[in-house]
């Protein structure tokens, strides 16, 4: 399973990348928003060549089909690793099935985003998408089941032989990133606070705590032992 950071905030994406565990990075408008990414071409570019040869997703701004491809098309000329994000289906509720299968055609790969039903995910598949992303914490805030979401969608990928990929995004807690895992995502795109957080755990910490204060112990005994032989040793001669 792949691990993407859900942040535009390059301090954060470089800290998990030196940890290791960064397989790419996920953004959205609201996220560029949120940290700072006002200009998208910049930001989505620090990212971008941050992160490569991983992927980086960067989202479209528009209702429009023709304005969509455009987009797409001037993303993925930013750098390869750019993966365009598609939704669903527009807001007003006009599919985008065409725009993914156009672009996957162009060989320009899509994030089939904001998918919150099996049928929004299958159909994405079907349309080529190189990922469908099911946002879980939304499907659990309308009171879905968003493990059993996850889990069918998988299955059915499974059984078909699609090489569509599962992003679970969305994450609200810890352990929405647990069961999104233990429910079959191929990848879970998680806000660097919750990545935070799965790895924390205050028993560790006191765990590690008393072992460097008996380490310190051990080696104050070990320093009064040496004292007293060097006595010895003094009052022999
Ligand atoms: C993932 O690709 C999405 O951008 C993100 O996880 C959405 O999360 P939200 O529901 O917290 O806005």
């Amino acid at each position: 399973m792949e691990i993407f950071l859900d942040t535009a905030n390059l301090d954060e994406i470089e800290r998990w990348l030196d940890c290791g565990v960064l397989d790419g990075v996920t953004t959205n408008p609201s996220i560029m928003l949120k940290d700072g990414g006002y200009d998208l071409q910049r930001r989505a570019l620090e990212i971008a060549r941050l992160v490569e040869p991983r992927p980086v997703s960067v989202e479209v701004t528009a209702n429009e089909p023709d304005e969509m491809v455009r987009q797409a098309r001037i993303y993925a000329g930013w750098a390869a690793n750019i993966v365009v994000k598609i939704p669903v289906i527009n807001e007003f509720g006009r599919p985008c099935l065409g725009v993914v299968r156009q672009l996957e055609r162009e060989g320009i790969r899509i994030n089939m985003t904001a998918c919150l039903s099996y049928g929004q995910a299958l159909l994405g598949a079907k349309a080529g998408a190189t990922y469908v992303s099911i946002f879980g914490g939304r499907v659990s805030d309308e009171g879905g089941d968003a493990p059993g979401l996850i889990h069918g969608v998988r299955e059915w990928l499974d059984l078909w032989g699609s090489p569509s990929k599962i992003i679970v995004g969305s994450m609200r807690s810890t352990i929405d990133v647990q069961s999104s895992a233990q429910a079959g995502a191929h990848v879970i795109t998680v806000p660097p606070s919750i990545l935070d957080r799965f790895i924390d755990h205050k028993y560790s910490r006191d765990t590690v705590r008393t072992f460097n204060e008996d380490a310190a112990e051990a080696l104050n005994k070990m320093r009064e032992l040496e004292a007293v032989a060097v006595r010895v040793r003094g009052s022999g001669s």
